[in-house]
């Protein structure tokens, strides 16, 4: 099942808590809070799988992302961090971030331990390479992110 339509966002990456990196080692981009207010009111918080596209370069990567609160971590402000399924040498902090956001996989959630929430993200990209692998990517998301299909 996808979203009827994918979902498109895009904004300047700001710096978040720099935790995912450090203490996840799943490092995520963070949109800032005009980009978020952007998004449908009616998108639930919770775990999404879709593409990226970073500073108009022309290639379309993989993500995952997390919308809501982080309730692990107590954040006070909603986010949406995005997890680019690709290793980057450096952070791209002032890129031009855009997302296209194709299915949602489970409610954000509170773990006992931080371990526990890196083995949730490793199963998170498992599923959503599975259900990426099935997606036919549209000519509407090659013109969203400027590249010639
Ligand atoms: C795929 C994915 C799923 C996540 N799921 C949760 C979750 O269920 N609960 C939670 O508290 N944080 C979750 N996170 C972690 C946060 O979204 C975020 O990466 C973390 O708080 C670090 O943010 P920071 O780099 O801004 O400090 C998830 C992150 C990713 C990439």
């Amino acid at each position: 099942m996808y979203l009827i339509e994918p979902i498109f966002l895009e904004g300047l990456v700001v710096k978040g808590f720099g935790r995912g990196s450090k203490q996840l080692g799943y490092p995520t981009a963070n949109f800032s809070e005009n980009a978020i207010e952007s998004l449908p009111k009616t998108l639930r918080n919770g775990v999404y799988f879709g593409f990226a596209n970073l500073d108009a370069e022309n290639k379309i990567y993989r993500m995952v992302a997390n919308l809501g609160y982080c309730p692990f971590f107590q954040n006070t402000q909603r986010s949406f961090e995005t997890h680019i399924l690709h290793d980057f040498p450096t952070d791209f902090y002032g890129s031009l971030l855009k997302v296209a956001i194709i299915d949602y996989i489970r409610e954000e959630r509170n773990f006992t331990s931080i371990d526990c929430l890196i083995l949730q993200i490793e199963n998170d990209i498992k599923l959503a390479n599975v259900k990426l692998d099935k997606y036919q990517l549209s000519a509407q998301i090659y013109q969203k992110f400027n590249i010639e299909s």
